[in-house]
């Protein structure tokens, strides 16, 4: 296909125009719909580490920063990695700071793969991954999650996938897997087992693993965040993804950053020096004060919100839908078959108009139009009032279908 100018933009990145999230945000502007589908916060983040934001902007930290990222930064979340999950990283060659977990996935998957190569993937996917695959002119392979049986009528089973199905998703031209855990938008959080797997494949096959742990401080119950990096010999093939946006409810900033043996960290660096270079210093101080002295704010933030997905689960179970109680994230994903539909897209298109709440289809992030179909994702980090506002909503939506 030419290059023309009513239609400019290159051929692999058609198909990524219009996200989801634009669209339904705008029906939930247009219905006054509760809007549960974009995954921020609607709260700020610990006071005393915003106060280091500003305090830094006033002291005139506001030119370029390092490349890599601001020296403080980087040792910060080089203790936090040793403190909480016992690996080390050298702050000095191992850690880049990036613009968010978004910038770190693309740059990693633009400096690693070839043309044609293939990134294996989780599916349902978060949706930047398949953007930048399609950007690098990589291939993606989908390994789907499903739910596991449940026996409970009302409360759906955590979603896993197949280990036979992963391995035969890799081929001679697979370079990458990419994972995401805790898992967006299934809530899953891969346990030792299930990312043994994982490591068993990338080990026999020689791949790295890209890892995507932006919730990995917002489990619940007794659920624990296990890096794939923890697991005997993947730490040398492990480039692992975080950022600060969710765990210290600053999404807007966009500081993220990989913890990688040093010749991945310097593949990814010579792309991310030519995306973005480098960004905001204030914000990188203030999250190495995060990281270092608000993990209890983190904790808090974490047992709130599973109190607000306790409050949710339970509205969307008033309507009818199966709920999948999500070990971690922010999200719940609900089952339209029991209302008596198939289609999760038509289901939540119509909810602004017939329930005035908004969720998101989960189909957008599947390439196997069956994995995603039944499944509506609805976002939980919202103040009570929000939730509680949604839950009434539903409620008497619920009853109308019943009358
Ligand atoms: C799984 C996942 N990865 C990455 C991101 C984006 O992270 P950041 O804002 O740090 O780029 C999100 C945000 O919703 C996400 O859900």
């Amino acid at each position: 296909m030419g290059h023309t100018l009513s239609e400019p933009l290159v051929e692999r990145m058609r198909g990524f125009g219009t996200t989801i999230f634009a669209e339904m945000t705008a029906l939930a502007q247009q219905t006054g719909a509760v809007n549960l589908g974009q995954g921020f916060p609607d709260t700020d983040g610990p006071n005393a580490m915003l106060e280091q934001a500003v305090e830094a902007i006033r002291g005139g930290l506001n030119q370029y920063p390092p490349g890599p990222g601001l020296p403080p930064l980087r040792q910060a979340v080089a203790a936090h990695r040793k403190a909480r999950y016992g690996l080390t990283y050298d702050p000095d060659g191992e850690i880049l700071v990036t613009v968010g977990a978004t910038e770190a996935i693309s740059a990693t998957i633009l400096a690693l793969c070839e043309i044609g190569d293939e990134v294996v993937v989780l599916e349902p996917y978060y949706d930047s991954y398949a953007a930048a695959i399609a950007l690098a002119g990589a291939v993606r392979r989908p390994v789907s999650l499903r739910p596991v049986h449940s026996a409970a009528e009302q409360v759906g089973g955590r979603f896993t996938f197949d280990p036979d199905e992963l391995r035969a998703a890799v081929t001679d031209r697979t370079r990458l897997i990419l994972l995401n855990s805790p898992h967006n938008p299934t809530g899953t959080a891969l346990s030792v087992e299930e990312l043994q797997h994982v490591a068993d494949v990338a080990l026999d096959r020689d791949l790295v693993v890209v890892t995507d742990e932006v919730y990995e401080h917002l489990t619940f119950d007794d659920t624990r965040h296990v890096p794939i990096a923890t697991l005997p010999g993947m730490r040398e093939r492990t480039v692992s993804v975080s950022s600060a946006g969710k765990s210290f409810s600053v999404t807007g900033w966009k500081i993220g950053w990989i913890c990688a043996p040093a010749p991945l960290v310097r593949a990814v660096m010579t792309v991310k020096q030519f995306l973005t270079f480098t960004h905001s210093g204030a914000m990188q101080l203030a999250v190495a004060h995060g990281l270092l002295r608000e993990m209890e704010w983190v904790e808090a933030l974490r047992s709130s919100l599973q109190l607000r997905r306790d409050r949710l689960a339970d509205g969307l179970a008033t309507v009818g839908l199966t709920v999948h109680i999500p070990q971690a994230t922010y999200f719940v994903i609900g089952d339209v078959r029991p209302l008596g539909i198939d289609d999760g897209e038509a289901f939540a298109r119509s909810l602004p108009h017939e329930a005035g709440v908004v969720g998101i289809p989960v189909s957008g992030f599947c390439d196997n139009a069956d994995v995603g179909r039944p499944y509506v994702r609805f976002a939980f980090c919202k103040r009570d009032d929000v939730l509680d506002e949604a839950v009434d909503r539903l409620v008497s939506y619920a009853a109308r279908r019943r009358a």
